[in-house]
C-alpha cells in the first residue's frame, strides 16, 4: 500500500508552485511580456562567468576517477577546509574543515540539522512569517512545528511571544535571516536578546535549545542593514547555508551545515550527521559542485539588481499608499494587503496578470509576498498595476 502520510500531503500542495504554474499558463495565453511573475524565488541574475570557467577547468584538469568518485559523507576534505577558512576570515569564527558538512542545498542542510538535533515528538519553534517548506522539513523529522506570531511592525523576532512559547519540549528554534518572505534582517540587538533568552531557557530546562539558523540569503544584504553573523552570538547554533541564491545555482543543489565548534555537543552532532545521510539516502553532495564552490569562496553573482529593485518598489508602493517594512536583504518584500483577505487580494492581482503570494502561505495572513527577482524593467512596468490594485480597493 502506498504511504498514507505522503498521500495526505497532496491536499496541502505548495501554493507558490501552484501560482507559478498559473503564471506559465497565463504566459501561453497572453504572452510572456504581459505576465508579471513575482511568485518564485528563482534568482534572476545569471551565475558569474567564473562558475563556468571553474567548472570547465575542474573537469579538464582533475583525474576523472578521483573527480567522479563517491564523496565522503560530509564532503571532500579540502572543500570543507576551504569553506571553514572563508567563514573564519569573514566573520571571525573558529570553524575547522570538520565542522562543515556539505549538503544538497539548504533544504538538505535543514533536514540534516533538524534530524540531528531533535527526537521524535519534540517541538521546533519558528518565527512567522516563514518559508512554508519548514512544515514538511519538520514533519520529516517527526517533530511538531510551532510558529511564533509575526511582529508586524518590524518583522524582527517577536521575543515576548517567543519567550511564552519556549516550553520544555522545544528542542530547537529555527530562524531565517535575511528572511523569506519579509526581507527583514535580524539586527544585532535582536540576536543578542534572542541569545540571552535561549541561554536562560536552556539553563531552566537543563537541556540545550539549539538554534538552527537558515541563511541562504546571507549574501544578499542591502547597504543600510545591520547583519550580524548569528552563530557568533549563540554557541549552540547550527548554520544552514546554500549557494542557490548567492551564486544563482538553485538547480545544482549545493550548500552546507556549519556546526559551531563551541556548541555543547559539537563532536556528537558531527558524528551523527553522516548517519542522517544514510537514513535519508543523501549520501554526499555533488562532487564537482563541491569543488566549484570551494574555489569561488567570496564570489557571488551580481546581486546589486536586487537592491535596485527593492529601492524602486519600496518607494513606489509607499507613494501609492501601501503599508510595508523596508527590506534589509533577500529579493522579497512583504506589504500589508490593502484588503483584509490576502488570498482575495492576490486573486484580484492575478486577474491583472500580477502574480503574488498570499501571506497566509507564510503564517502571516493579511500580507502578501513580492519576489522581485526579475529584471528591473519588469518591476518598472508592473508599477501601474500595483497602483491600480490599491486604488480599486
Ligand atoms: C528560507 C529558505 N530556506 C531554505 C530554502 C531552500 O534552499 P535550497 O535551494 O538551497 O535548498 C529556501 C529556498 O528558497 C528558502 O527561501
Amino acid at each position: 500500500m502506498i504511504n498514507r502520510e505522503y498521500k495526505e500531503m497532496l491536499s496541502s500542495k505548495d501554493v507558490i508552485f501552484e501560482i507559478a504554474g498559473e503564471a506559465r499558463k497565463r504566459a501561453l495565453r497572453f504572452g510572456d511580456d504581459n505576465i508579471f511573475n513575482f511568485s518564485l524565488g528563482n534568482p534572476s541574475v545569471p551565475a558569474p562567468e567564473a562558475v563556468k570557467q571553474t567548472f570547465t577547468r575542474i573537469i579538464e584538469e582533475t583525474d576523472p576517477l578521483e573527480l567522479h568518485s563517491y564523496s565522503p559523507a560530509g564532503g571532500v576534505p579540502f572543500v570543507r577546509s576551504s569553506i571553514a577558512r572563508d567563514l573564519n576570515e569573514r566573520y571571525g569564527s573558529h570553524y575547522e574543515g570538520r565542522h562543515i558538512f556539505m549538503t544538497c542545498g539548504a533544504a538538505a542542510a535543514l533536514s540534516h540539522a533538524l534530524r540531528a538535533l531533535t527526537n521524535p515528538g519534540d517541538t521546533v519553534l519558528t518565527q512567522a512569517p516563514c518559508f512554508p517548506e519548514y512544515i514538511p522539513y519538520v514533519k520529516g523529522a517527526l517533530c511538531k512545528l510551532s510558529m511564533v506570531p509575526a511582529e508586524t511592525g518590524s518583522f524582527q523576532i517577536n521575543l515576548s511571544a517567543m519567550e511564552a512559547m519556549l516550553t520544555e519540549d522545544v528542542a530547537a528554534v529555527l530562524l531565517n535571516s535575511p528572511n523569506n518572505p519579509s526581507g527583514a534582517v535580524y539586527s544585532t540587538e535582536t540576536i543578542k536578546e534572542l541569545s540571552s533568552l535561549l541561554q536562560r531557557k536552556s539553563e531552566a530546562y537543563h537541556h540545550p535549545i539549539y538554534l538552527i539558523s537558515d541563511e541562504p540569503y546571507r549574501d544578499i544584504i542591502f547597504s543600510h542593514a545591520d547583519s550580524p553573523y548569528i552563530a557568533n552570538f549563540y554557541a549552540n547554533t547550527i548554520t544552514c547555508y546554500s549557494f542557490s541564491k548567492s551564486l544563482s545555482l538553485p538547480g545544482e543543489r549545493i550548500g552546507y551545515v556549519a556546526v559551531n565548534p563551541h556548541a555543547v555537543d559539537a563532536d556528537g552532532i558531527l558524528e551523527i550527521l553522516p548517519q542522517v545521510s544514510r537514513t535519508t539516502g543523501h549520501n554526499g553532495a555533488p562532487a564537482i559542485l563541491q569543488r566549484v564552490v570551494a574555489e569561488l569562496s567570496g564570489t557571488t553573482s551580481d546581486l546589486s539588481i536586487y537592491e535596485d529593485n527593492s529601492r524602486l518598489l519600496y518607494r513606489a508602493l509607499k507613494e501609492y499608499g501601501y503599508s510595508l517594512v523596508r527590506p534589509g536583504g533577500t529579493f522579497y518584500m512583504f506589504p500589508a494587503s490593502p484588503e483584509p483577505d490576502d488570498t482575495a487580494f492576490c486573486r484580484r492581482a492575478m486577474e491583472l496578470n500580477l502574480m503574488l503570494v498570499p501571506g497566509s502561505s507564510f503564517g502571516a495572513p493579511g500580507f502578501f509576498r513580492i519576489a522581485y527577482c526579475v529584471p528591473t524593467e519588469r518591476v518598472t512596468k508592473s508599477l501601474p498595476l500595483f497602483r491600480e490594485l490599491i486604488e480599486n480597493t
